[in-house]
């Protein structure tokens, strides 16, 4: 189970930020807000908590980023990997998924940064590995074109390559530590890293020690053809969000097949983690009434705007009426075909641009459960059982409200059906999440 956030104002229910139980008595960028939340995951006994990210606000819905800052679409957003220490320094157990993009970010540096949070949190460190989808994000980093996908996924192979490089390049035993000699660390021991590559040069050894968990726990959310090659073949677990258990199985049964036949990874070695919303109160009609108020908070043109920058398409210029299916996305390919079988898990029923824009922005795309513990523990054993979820993202709504009545009230639920953990099994991440 992991909490699915970002270190903004407001994560993926837009609107959100106006809903009268959200933050009350908290800021999002104060560390009090972030220890609490950590605490809360960490009491229902959650893998992580998971920080997405994106670079700079989107621009693409009227060629601005007005209606993004109006409106909240994501934004203001704060750098992810700063709160790392803030949410394991307040637990034991919780780990942390923290998104960074490896487009403008050298993989030398990345591997120090992420090093250096593993050794921080005591091995509870995953990186989801993403390469910027969103023109916005370009532009803020000085380029006036985009790298298109199948070169950027190019470039992330590479990429990848030398992070390995660095992250092994210090051997078992090359640390000393011998005062009376004075020798800290053998240097036959440890690797000089000499890269060069279409993309990447890189000379030099890995400035940290080796970390707890060697190398953070690798996560990925690709879902075109090619991110599904990149995530079986580099990935140990999977963020993805299909809105019915169709969609999950058909995915479940593409990623396995995968595995299997082009990487000659068993089947089941990468966790499948589905996108869910929930909704949850004592009693169903009591569920329903919060959810109305979820609902109550979307600003439609917030949510045009903000799936104008998810698929990299300017919505401002369709009709609200004019149907979505049939139409190519440069943007994130695979939350798109969370809209386009919203409504059927064949596609045939037509979902409008409206219909899409308020579907997506109450999370992006996730089914939502709404309902008693009990209705929501069973839609999920249902996508366990039948989709192939090995675990869930659970959208945030209003925070940390919608965490701790999870916890409160599902969890224990979950635990009685013998579906949750009652302790954690291991330390690092990588040993609850494996043994999840
Ligand atoms: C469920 C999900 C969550 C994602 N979260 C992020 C994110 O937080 N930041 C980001 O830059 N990209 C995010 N992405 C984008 C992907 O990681 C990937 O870079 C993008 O989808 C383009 O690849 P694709 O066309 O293969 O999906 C997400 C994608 C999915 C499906």
């Amino acid at each position: 189970m992991l909490g699915f956030v970002q270190h903004g104002v407001n994560s993926h229910a837009t609107g959100m930020w106006r809903n009268t139980t959200d933050k009350i008595g908290f800021h999002f960028a104060r560390p009090e807000y972030w220890q609490h939340m950590a605490r809360t995951m960490e009491r229902g006994l959650f893998d992580a908590m998971f920080i997405a990210d994106e670079l700079a606000p989107y621009s693409t819905f009227q060629d601005s980023s007005d209606a993004t800052i109006k409106y909240a679409v994501q934004c203001p957003t704060h750098e992810p990997s700063t709160i790392v220490p803030i949410i394991t320094g307040a637990t034991k157990h919780l780990g942390v998924g923290v998104t960074l993009s490896t487009m403008f970010t050298h993989p030398y540096a990345m591997c120090r940064i992420l090093s250096s949070l593993d050794h921080l949190s005591g091995g509870r460190v995953a990186w989801n590995v993403v390469s910027s989808y969103s023109k916005s994000e370009w532009e803020a980093y000085g380029h006036v074109e985009m790298t298109p996908r199948s070169e950027r996924y190019e470039k992330m192979e590479e990429y990848m390559d030398v992070c390995y490089q660095l992250w092994d390049s210090w051997e078992p035993g090359a640390i000393v530590a011998d005062k009376a000699s004075g020798i800290y660390a053998d240097p036959s021991k440890v690797k000089l890293v000499d890269h060069d590559g279409p993309y990447f040069k890189c000379k030099g050894r890995h400035f940290c020690a080796p970390s707890p968990q060697g190398r953070p726990v690798l996560w990925q959310a690709g879902s075109s053809g090619r991110g599904r090659d990149f995530a079986a073949k580099h990935a140990e677990a999977i963020f993805a969000v299909h809105p019915g258990v169709e969609r999950m199985r058909l995915y479940a049964d593409d990623l396995n097949q995968r595995l299997e036949t082009t990487f000659k990874r068993p089947a089941g070695s990468v966790k499948l983690i589905y996108g869910l919303q929930t909704v949850v109160a004592e009693t169903r009609s009591e569920a329903q009434e919060k959810y109305e108020r979820i609902k109550a908070c979307i600003p439609l043109e917030g949510a045009i705007a903000w799936i104008s920058g998810h698929f990299g398409l300017d919505f401002s210029k369709m009709d609200l009426s004019e149907n979505v299916q049939n139409i190519e996305v440069p943007g994130i390919q695979g939350l798109f075909e969370s809209i386009i079988y919203a409504k059927d898990p064949l596609g045939r029923v037509p979902v409008t641009v409206k219909e899409a824009a308020l579907i997506y922005a109450q999370g992006m795309g996730m089914p939502v459960a709404v309902g008693t513990a009990r209705d929501i523990a069973d839609q999920m054993e249902t996508y366990m059982d039948e989709g192939g979820a090995d675990g869930f993202m659970l959208a945030a709504t209003y925070t940390p409200g919608c965490f701790e009545e999870f916890v409160d009230l599902v969890v224990p639920e979950l635990q009685r059906r013998g579906r949750l953990r009652r302790a954690y099994e291991g330390t690092t991440l990588r040993e609850n999440l494996l043994a999840s």
